[in-house]
């Protein structure tokens, strides 16, 4: 009966059904959080293998999690464990995964190209209420959509590693991306326990506007040798109170991501010097050493 009063808007903001397209770090970490608030998610890859370890490392995620809440009750943290683990379903067909969908999540890999021929495909097998949005880290929300035919119904919403961790959620509008489609993602954030923050379509969106340029010039001080890099991780942890100093998070972000960023900005904007990318990460990139992913990057990790 309660049905009856709801208005078909209203009815129409509840997202039940999420798939998670890209089973990578973030997107796995995107799954996890959906199924802990209660969601049925598809997670989506190409790859088998990468379907395989995001499966492991979900159990193992939501393992630390369901501890950490469930401290004084363990029977009711395997609990949690379990119930959100069954929440989640893992498979390859991207087109079939979208069918049931009331949003979708890319998280694949940052490539223009490459994300709109997912989106084109998707555009025409999803049902016209779905919502889309990406998870993109530096390119064009508008961009992305453009070969959609539901710019209306498409935004960004923009997560932060880890996942499960990081409490925020960047909520990117478009143009003519409408309230209803604003207010269902702002509400969909919330549910699934982030602090949702609005942003404009521009660089980087709020967070990596500040970051890429702040880790870029700690990495250009390191070169200049104007400190080393564990007292410049050390000025910004005590100094300044981050959790991690810049050179660190460079390493943990992936030095590859952040070249990426940096060189994506670098040709669209070359004015800004902010956006340069240093010569010594460009090196340790060509060496393969892209941080705490390979086992070494600014430092050795064993
Ligand atoms: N899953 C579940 N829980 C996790 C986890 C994971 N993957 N990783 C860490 N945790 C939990 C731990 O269990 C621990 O919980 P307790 O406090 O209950 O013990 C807590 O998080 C802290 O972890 P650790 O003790 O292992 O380590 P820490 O205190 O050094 O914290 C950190 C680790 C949260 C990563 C912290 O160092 C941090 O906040 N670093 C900065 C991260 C950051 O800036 N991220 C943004 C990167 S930019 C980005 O993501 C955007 C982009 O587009 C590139
Ligand atoms: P990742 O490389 O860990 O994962 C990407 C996954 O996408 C891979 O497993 C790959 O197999 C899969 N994939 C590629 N093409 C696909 C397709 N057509 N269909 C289905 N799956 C496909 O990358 P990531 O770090 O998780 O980043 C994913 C996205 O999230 C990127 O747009 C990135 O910019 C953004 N992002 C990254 C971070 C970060 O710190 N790493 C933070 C926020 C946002």
């Amino acid at each position: 009966a309660k049905r009856t009063f709801a208005s078909s808007s209203t009815l129409n903001n509840v997202i039940k059904n999420v798939t998670v397209i890209g089973g990578g770090l973030m997107g796995s970490g995107i799954a996890q959080v959906a199924a802990q608030a209660g969601q049925n998610v598809t997670l989506v890859d190409i790859s088998q293998d990468v379907l395989k370890k995001s499966e492991t490392n979900i159990q193992n995620s939501i393992g630390r999690v369901g501890k950490k809440l469930y401290k004084d009750d363990p029977a009711a943290g395997k609990q949690f464990v379990e119930e959100s683990l069954s929440r989640i379903k893992y498979i390859s067909d991207a087109q079939k995964s979208v069918e049931q969908a009331d949003l979708v999540v890319e998280a694949i890999v940052e490539n223009l190209e490459i994300k709109h021929k997912l989106f084109k495909s998707l555009d025409e097998a999803a049902p016209s209420k779905t919502l889309f949005a990406s998870n993109t880290s530096s390119l064009s929300i508008g961009e992305i959509a453009s070969v959609t035919k539901r710019k209306d119904r498409f935004g960004g919403l923009h997560f932060f590693n880890p996942v499960p961790v990081m409490r925020l959620l960047e909520v990117i509008r478009i143009p003519e991306t409408t309230d209803e489609s604003y207010k269902a993602m702002m509400a969909w954030g919330k549910a699934v326990g982030k602090t949702c923050i609005t942003c404009k379509d521009t660089p980087g969106f709020v967070v990596n506007r500040l970051l890429v340029p702040y880790v870029a010039e700690a990495v250009r001080m390191l070169e200049r040798g104007d400190a080393s890099a564990e007292d410049i991780d050390i000025a910004m942890k005590l100094g300044a109170g981050y959790p991690m100093g810049p050179i660190e998070l460079g390493d943990y972000t992936g030095l590859d991501t952040g070249l990426f960023i940096l060189e994506g900005w670098h040709k669209k904007f070359p004015d800004n010097e902010l956006f340069k990318p240093p010569q010594i990460q460009k090196k340790l990139v060509q060496e393969g050493k892209l941080g705490r992913k390979t086992g070494e990057g600014f430092y050795k990790y064993t």
